[in-house]
């Protein structure tokens, strides 16, 4: 018998819009794929009451969840899960910020929550870490996870004043709602905190990593960071010893020929270190509606596909999360340039911090 299953979406912004089309487009090529019929029931767009009723309709089985935010969409994830509905979200706050509690409220109502789109939309750091490095032990994850500080730097190094490349970045549509998440560094701290949870199974939520933005880096300091060698890039970056973990998000000189200076645009480049693989480097589009759709029907392929083999039971990204994990700055272990002592200079080797076993305080 042809198996189909119900899909409610939340929201239908940049990334909904995208998605319910994609969906169209797609149907036939996951019906074949998967052996499963996916069927749209309901697109909730007016707010949390209308949300819920979809959620309730009982002939939904997924929930797609791209309203953003933490208020209603938390509320929203936290009442599908508790139902019984598998969820696919886009939200990198949520996850950030709660996911080791909706992770672990999926687990015990025993349905699926997948998010690849949460972190760095098409890259697909989630699934690498998740799934091709499961049989590994990743120690380090770094990279430029946030689309709007890149394209603003970039300009600066052009000439182009600070608020006038920040309008730009709104305009192109890369900015969060509100962009001070994105300059100040929040954005790429949620990022790099769903990275952290998952690859080094610990429950480190984003408020407990330290960050510093871009808003203080003037137009004359990116044009000579350029002249010295260096770009000023948001780097993002964690690293793993035997007694916690080290991560920070601040602007950082980056040499020229570094694939995180290669950024352009709303590109994102993570690194991901494992013992046994090495450094695997990922590239593409981090921010946009297509982009996050992407990955969001992956996930639903996946889930789908589980919830075929097993009945209806779909299984949840879990890493075992460790509450306990001590966090430290990482940036204080990284030299500085005595012509532009401001910012630290970008050195891979500042994730080998792994390897002396020990916390550095600087
Ligand atoms: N504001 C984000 C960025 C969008 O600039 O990268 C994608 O998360």
């Amino acid at each position: 018998m042809q198996l189909t299953v119900g899909i409610g979406l939340l929201g239908h912004g940049t990334v909904g819009g995208a998605v319910s089309q994609s969906l169209k487009e797609n149907a036939e090529t996951i019906e074949r794929r998967t052996g499963v019929r996916c069927q749209l029931r309901g697109i909730a767009t007016r707010g949390a009451g209308d949300a819920r009723a979809l959620i309730d309709d009982p002939r939904v089985d997924v929930v797609i969840e791209t309203i953003g935010g933490t208020t209603d969409a938390a509320d929203l994830v936290e009442h599908a899960l508790d139902r019984g509905r598998h969820v696919i979200t886009a939200n990198k706050d949520l996850i950030a910020t709660q996911g080791p509690r909706l992770i672990a409220l999926a687990a015990s109502r025993g349905v699926g929550l997948r998010y690849e789109a949460a972190a760095c939309s098409a890259v697909p750091v989630v699934r690498t870490i998740h799934d091709a490095l499961a049989g590994d032990s990743v120690y380090a994850v770094a990279g430029v996870l946030n689309g709007t500080t890149t394209s603003i730097l970039s300009a600066m190094e052009e000439g182009v004043e600070y608020a006038d490349a920040l309008s730009d970045a709104q305009e192109r549509g890369y900015a969060e709602t509100d962009p001070a998440s994105d300059v100040a560094g929040l954005d790429a701290a949620h990022k790099l905190a769903l990275l952290v949870q998952l690859a080094f199974e610990t429950a480190v939520i984003s408020p407990r990593i330290r960050k510093s933005g871009i808003t203080a880096v003037t137009r004359p300091e990116a044009q000579q960071a350029m002249s010295l060698g260096y770009r000023i890039r948001l780097v993002a970056a964690a690293t793993r010893t035997p007694s916690g973990a080290f991560a920070e998000v601040s602007p950082a000189l980056v040499p020229l020929a570094h694939a995180f200076a290669q950024a352009t645009g709303v590109e994102n480049v993570v690194r991901i270190d494992a013992r046994g693989a090495g450094t695997l480097w990922l590239r593409g589009q981090g921010a946009g509606g297509a982009a996050s759709a992407s990955p969001i029907l992956g996930d639903l392929v996946t889930l789908v596909r589980e919830m075929a083999r097993a009945g209806d039971r779909g299984r949840s990204i879990v890493p075992r999360f460790d509450p306990a994990m001590q966090v430290a700055p990482l940036f204080d272990a990284l030299p500085r340039l005595e012509s532009l002592p401001q910012y630290p200079v970008w050195n891979d080797a500042v994730l080998d911090i792994h390897n002396s076993g020990e916390f550095i305080h600087a």
